[in-house]
């Protein structure tokens, strides 16, 4: 009796329960909107179409255009090329114009450095050209807000805008447009722009090509631009299948934005696209250039130069922002959000013939882009020290200050000389926001470190190119480290890169 009682009770007091659960779901589903209750409705607060805060500093409205690429196509191809050809000598005399009021271009090659190829000197010298009035010792002596305030951080450290910002997309240097066109009879010539430095300031070409597979080979194309027509004849009997299709298809043009069918293209006539060892040739760079895909609005993103893929087996971290993990993550991901704009909507549109995972096309393109090594450096131990018995003195002094004052092994470390991180350089303190030949510049932010391993042969330096010399980048570093590097420890640094 007692037992019965308690368990009617037990039910009673269960179906109150759930009885006011189902009450206060059904109160929670049909509650009014969070602004009833606090009186903030988000959706009324305007979005401005410009951004107050950054229009004050620069007196320009960054934020015009949204995130995506038109992919509504208003004016027809023949009035949008003629516009642009039209356009085309005004935007590239501006560029030059920039680049001669930031840099000495003249060729000024080493007598005895020669990049691993031995076809190309070693460009010599500071080329970034300092503010009147002033030397390299005096800024140094300055702290950021002087340089700031004052005006004075020379304008080639400031970011390097692309020819044309409002466009964007992939520039390839002549010597790839010469050499494509030769053996594929495949055209990467824009009509809207040209490739802005001049050859003496761009790496060697064709680079040669180390395997880790094979190093007793030396150069495994033999001084030849691996194109489709001639990479089996160069790969069989020393690659396995694997690394054969993987090659192949590094060497397969996949259209993209610039390069394809459509009419929203930048090349005359319809092209069968871009192959990633067209701005990677032989494996390594020949400096083509593009704007990052990370940033928005355009006129916000970075000028991108081509980094190598020498190396890669040993890197952790690719992109010099996405950080994406792995070669495998990059090699999938390009092709399909249009090669550096970020953008899978407007990719799609020029046909989805992207490398596929499920095939392991991406696995096999990967695999082979790892058996790609640094060049030979004959001066340093198995542990990455320089031999004393084959360096000279100021080589030996330039390791000094790189472990010591420099400080560059902070984030130089390890067999690649980098640490697989990114760090936020901070070099917005010595400058003020501003627009220059449109693009917006600005804080960076975090950039990943690259590679110091044959270092020589990848002209211009930093994730833009911004600097032409090895020289440029020691003062670059002296400045927003505040080394305060004498003359001879400079020097000494530069000689000691040159064996990496
Ligand atoms: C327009 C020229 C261009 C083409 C075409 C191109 N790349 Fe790149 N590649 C670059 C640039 C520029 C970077 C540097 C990206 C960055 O810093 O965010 C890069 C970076 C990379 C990296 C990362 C290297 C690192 O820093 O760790 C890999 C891997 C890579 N590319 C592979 C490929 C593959 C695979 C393809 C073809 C599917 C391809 N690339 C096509 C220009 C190109
Ligand atoms: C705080 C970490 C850090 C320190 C310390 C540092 N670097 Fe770097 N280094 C970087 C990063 C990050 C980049 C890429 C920056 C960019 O592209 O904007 C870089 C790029 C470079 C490059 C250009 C590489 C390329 O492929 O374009 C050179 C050369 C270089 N560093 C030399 C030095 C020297 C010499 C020192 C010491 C005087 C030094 N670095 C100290 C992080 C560092």
């Amino acid at each position: 009796m007692v037992t019965s009682f308690r368990w009617r009770l037990v039910s009673l007091i269960i179906v109150i329960v759930l009885g006011l659960i189902t009450c206060m779901y059904a109160q929670m589903a049909t509650s009014p909107p969070a602004d009833q209750k606090t009186g903030f409705d988000p959706a009324s607060q305007p979005i401005p179409a410009n951004d107050q805060r950054i229009h004050d500093q620069v007196g320009f409205d960054p934020a015009a255009g949204d995130s995506y690429h038109e992919t509504v196509i208003a004016v027809p191809f023949d009035a949008m090329m003629k516009s642009d050809v039209d356009a085309k000598a005004a935007v590239m005399q501006r560029q030059q114009q920039l680049l001669q009021e930031r840099y000495d271009l003249s060729d000024r090659p080493s007598k005895d450095v020669m990049m691993s190829g031995k076809r190309k000197a070693v460009q010599t010298g500071v080329r970034v050209k300092l503010p009147q009035g002033v030397t390299w010792a005096q800024l140094a002596d300055m702290d950021s807000d002087q340089i700031r305030d004052k005006g004075l951080w020379p304008k080639g450290f400031l970011p390097l805008p692309h020819v044309k910002q409002a466009t964007g997309g992939q520039v390839f240097p002549n010597q790839q447009i010469d050499s494509i066109q030769k053996f594929e009879n495949r055209s990467l010539r824009r009509f809207d722009v040209d490739f802005d430095l001049p050859e003496h300031l761009t790496p060697e070409f064709p680079p040669p090509v180390f395997l880790q597979s094979r190093p007793d080979l030396g150069d495994f194309s033999r001084g030849q631009h691996i194109t489709l027509k001639n990479y089996y004849a160069l790969s069989n009997g020393i690659l396995t299948p694997v690394q054969i299709e993987g090659l192949r298809l590094l060497l397969t043009p996949f259209p993209q934005e610039e390069f394809n069918e459509t009419e929203d293209r930048k090349v005359a006539d319809p092209s069968m696209g871009v192959a990633c060892l067209d701005c990677h040739v032989n494996f390594h760079t020949n400096a083509a250039f593009h704007l990052n895909p990370d940033v928005r609005p355009q006129t916000a993103r970075l000028r991108l130069d081509t980094t190598s893929l020498r190396g890669l087996f040993n890197q952790q971290v690719h992109g010099s922002k996405r950080s994406l993990r792995s070669v495998e993550d990059f090699t999938e991901f390009e092709q399909p959000t249009a090669y550096f704009n970020g953008d899978h909507v407007s990719a799609a549109r020029k046909g989805i013939g992207r490398p596929l995972r499920e095939t392991s096309q991406v696995t096999m393109m990967a695999q082979m882009q790892n058996m790609i090594d640094f060049p030979p450096a004959p001066k340093l131990t198995v542990l990455m020290r320089l031999d004393p018995r084959k360096a000279t003195e100021k080589e030996l002094l330039g390791e000094k200050v790189f472990r010591g004052k420099g400080q560059c092994m902070q984030c130089h470390s390890g067999p690649a000389f980098m640490d697989d991180k990114l760090h936020d350089l901070k070099v917005e303190r010595f400058y003020k926001p501003q627009v220059i030949n449109g693009q917006y510049i600005h804080a960076e932010g975090p950039i990943k470190t690259f590679t110091l391993r044959g270092i020589k042969d990848s002209p211009p330096y930093l994730h833009d190119g911004r600097c032409l010399t090895l020289d440029d980048t020691v003062e670059f570093f002296n400045l927003v480290l505040e080394l305060k590097l004498t003359q001879e420890e400079k020097e000494a640094l530069v000689a000691y890169m040159l064996q990496l």
